[in-house]
């Protein structure tokens, strides 16, 4: 089964030719990085402009890379949300169109399901029950997911995404958009005990992620040691570089930490870290450790598949499409869209888990 995955939530154009929800035949990714850097971040109104502009020749070059045409695509899958609204709107229309013309199957697909979808390419196959860390710039989610296509939520994050604390305290140091990659290489020379932050409390003792504490601590460690941000040209200081550290370090051990422990309490067979902060060597390293310590295999998308793409939009609607599921012509693009089944984890089967014993 041949699939054409469409991708157009935020601010990368994606389609992808997907054979059999395994084999990427051909994976385009337009990115307008450099449209929104003079902006500090992503312009929803440019976006769409964007994504008008690129999903015509996007969508044409995946199916030449791949050597197909559009009458031998078995069906189509599109980003349906969550996301920007005139962003999704482009590529589900498109998608529609396209499907709607040519008499094809069509599946919206939920963007942070092909996030997860994203380690199936390059890994050995998922053992259910499965738990999940998504971390991007929009999300940044722990899931339960029992079986293949079915998620609960562990923990959420209050405030702001990961990814989105990468990028906030990116713009503070004056380091540029995106900010997870400038972070990341100047941390490499910082010290990530320079600074101890303190884990964010939250009340009601569920395990949640917080992120827009750190961010303002960061903000105040800024103005009480003076220090100035990277003006245009200038190499950083050892203060920027010890800050971006123990910076990542903190949202590394926070994302890591709390995975560690719900792993421990749940059981899962796999661990999956994927989205685009996965793209974070730290982030790795501390994932490879602790699935280590605990003995369950844990997976990565490789890099081009931990932030948007299309290939992981192709591989999650494959198998709506393969069960003989497919959305109609009234499917709309979901801003707030949720995964299917989701709910938050039930407190019952925490206490029916055995604990691991390490
Ligand atoms: O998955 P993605 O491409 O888009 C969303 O669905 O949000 O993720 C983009 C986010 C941005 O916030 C970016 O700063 C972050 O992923 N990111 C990173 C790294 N590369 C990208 N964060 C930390 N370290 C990185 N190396
Ligand atoms: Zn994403």
């Amino acid at each position: 089964m041949i699939i054409l995955g469409i991708e157009s939530s935020c601010d990368e154009t994606a389609a992808a030719v997907v054979r059999d929800g395994k084999e990427i035949m051909s994976s385009v990714i337009s990115s307008q990085i450099a449209k929104h850097r003079p902006f500090g971040g992503v312009v929803p109104e440019l976006a769409s402009r964007e994504h008008l502009r690129n999903i015509e020749p996007v969508v044409s070059q995946a199916l030449g890379d791949a050597g197909v045409r559009f009458d031998q695509i078995d069906g189509v899958a599109v980003t349906k949300g969550p996301g920007l609204i005139g962003s999704l709107l482009v590529g589900v229309s498109y998608a529609k169109a396209l499907a709607y013309g040519a008499g094809k199957p069509i599946v919206g697909v939920n963007h942070i399901e092909g996030h997860v979808y994203s380690v199936v390419f390059e890994n050995p196959e998922i053992i259910y029950p499965a738990m999940a860390l998504i971390v991007s710039g929009g999300h940044t989610n722990l899931f339960w997911i029992p079986q293949e296509g079915s998620y609960q939520v562990i923990s959420r994050t209050r405030d702001d995404a990961a990814g989105e604390a990468f990028d906030k305290v990116s713009k503070m140091l004056g380091l540029g958009y995106p900010g997870g990659p400038a972070i990341e290489k100047i941390a490499r020379s910082g010290d990530r005990n320079a600074i101890r932050f303190t884990k964010a409390k939250i009340s009601d003792g569920r395990p949640d992620f917080s992120f827009s504490g750190l961010k303002t601590a960061v903000s105040r460690h800024i103005r009480e040691h003076q220090i100035e941000p990277l003006a245009d040209g200038k190499l950083p200081s050892q203060s920027i570089k010890d800050l971006a550290a123990s910076f990542q370090s903190a949202v590394v051990d926070s994302l890591i930490g709390t995975m560690e422990k719900q792993a421990l309490e749940l059981g899962p067979k796999t661990l999956i870290v994927a989205g685009g902060v996965a793209c974070n060597l730290e982030l790795r390293e501390a994932a490879t450790k602790m699935a280590a310590r605990i003995a369950v295999p844990v997976y990565f998308p490789s890099k081009h598949l931990s932030t948007d793409n299309a290939a992981m939009i192709a591989g999650a609607g494959y198998r709506r499409l393969k069960a003989g599921e497919s959305d109609d012509m009234h499917m709309a693009a979901d801003i707030t869209m949720r995964l299917q089944n989701l709910e938050n984890i039930d407190d019952e089967l925490r206490k029916k888990k055995v604990r691991y014993k390490l």
